[in-house]
């Protein structure tokens, strides 16, 4: 065994004796990947009441020692395997590259772990499937970083939609467009685009039928910028705008139903959403030709938005799943109808707009 196995070795040994057994209320965690978002999950993990962070591991020893002084006292190690065997974690969560979910959360299955794996679940359909069918034969949970349908804004347009006020929806409208940050690896459908499809999933709540998606790419042989259509069986009919090209950042979201429409723009400080009591009123005449419309514009109102941070809510329902053996609403099913839509959009965008029928 070289020096460094043997110490690292012995550092795991000493970790597993400090740590102890898991108490029946709290999930022990480790987090793989302290780039840019890891510090938020680590964070938010390191202040929930039923969840105790074992281990941060990141192979980049600058990255770990950041997390070492966010989290004082938390076991830090470059090498994932550490994590694997470690009897005293329950769960991963990968917060790494979208090029290496699915090796990572597979690992992490194999070993007994739950897993909390970062959006876009995996590079392809076909890798989610097996991971869901993995976790299903080992009872174990997967929870896909669909991170915005904790949000306050999400939650009230979903109760919105669910209790009629909107009535039957015409159209879900979103455009998530900035300078950057542009990825290596993926492109800006499967970097942004991910989180309006798992909001227009968790919204409509119907299965799609078709795709249509164009787009262009100008800098490094991705699309950096794309418009995606997604068509539902009834007359709903979604639009997503992504961009890394833009000179300003917009995050805005129409939804329009027969009833009442609505617009949130998540950059409002206060009152993301408004909605609007406006429609258009259509009444048969005599004829044919004799359509009557009529545009109805009545008040304006902003319901109160719940304020609490999305990522605490979601990692802290995450572990209430693990701990009462609950299947989570964003699991691996949540992460594979995103990840199909992703699929379809490239095949779209590749054949400038070809229609994908699912
Ligand atoms: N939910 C959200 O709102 C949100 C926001 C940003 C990013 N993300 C997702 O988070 C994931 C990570 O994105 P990022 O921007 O933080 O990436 P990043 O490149 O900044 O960080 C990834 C980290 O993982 C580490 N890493 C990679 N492979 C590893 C391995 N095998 N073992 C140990 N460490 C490893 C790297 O050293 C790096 O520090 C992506 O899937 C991304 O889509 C989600």
């Amino acid at each position: 065994m070289s020096n460094h196995a043997m110490a690292a070795a012995a550092a795991l040994t000493t970790f597993e004796a400090d740590a102890a057994a898991s108490p029946a209320d709290v999930v022990r965690v480790g987090v793989i990947g302290y780039g840019y978002w890891g510090p938020n999950i680590v964070r938010n993990l390191g202040a929930l009441d039923n969840c105790r962070l074992v281990t941060v591991c990141d192979k980049s020893p600058a990255a770990l020692k950041r997390a070492g002084r966010a989290q004082p006292g938390v076991h830090l190690t470059t090498d994932f395997s550490d994590v694997l065997r470690s009897p005293d974690i329950d769960a991963i969560a990968v917060v790494t590259p979208v090029w290496t979910h699915f090796e990572l959360a597979k690992a992490a299955l194999e070993n007994g772990k739950h897993v909390f794996v970062e959006k876009p679940f995996t590079s392809n359909s076909a890798q989610a499937e097996l991971l869901i069918d993995m976790a299903a034969r080992k009872n174990l949970q997967i929870m896909v970083d669909h991170t915005f349908l904790f949000s306050g804004a999400v939650r009230k347009i979903r109760e919105l939609v669910d209790n009629g006020t909107l009535g039957p929806l015409y159209y879900f409208d979103s455009t998530r467009v900035n300078l950057g940050l542009f990825q290596h690896d993926v492109s800006v459908v499967w970097d942004l685009a991910p989180h309006d499809l798992s909001i227009m999933d968790h919204i409509i709540r119907e299965r799609p039928e078709a795709v249509v998606a164009t787009g262009g790419n100008h800098l490094n042989g991705q699309a950096d910028m794309a418009f995606v259509t997604v068509y539902f069986p009834g007359s709903t009919v979604a639009h997503i705008n992504v961009n890394w090209l833009s000179p300003v950042k917009v995050r805005t979201t129409l939804i329009g139903g027969r009833d009442k429409m609505l617009v949130w723009n998540d950059l409002e400080p206060d009152e993301k959403i408004r909605v609007y009591d406006k429609g258009v009123n259509i009444t048969a005449g005599e004829g044919l030709y004799d359509l009557l419309v009529s545009y109805r514009t009545g008040d304006i109102w902003a319901p109160k938005v719940d304020a609490t941070e999305a990522l605490k809510s979601e990692l802290g329902y995450f572990m209430d799943c693990i701990l009462k053996n609950e299947t989570p609403m964003n699991d691996g099913c949540a992460g594979l109808r995103v990840v199909r839509l992703l699929e379809a959009a490239d095949e779209s965008l590749k054949n400038r707009g070809k229609i994908v029928v699912f």
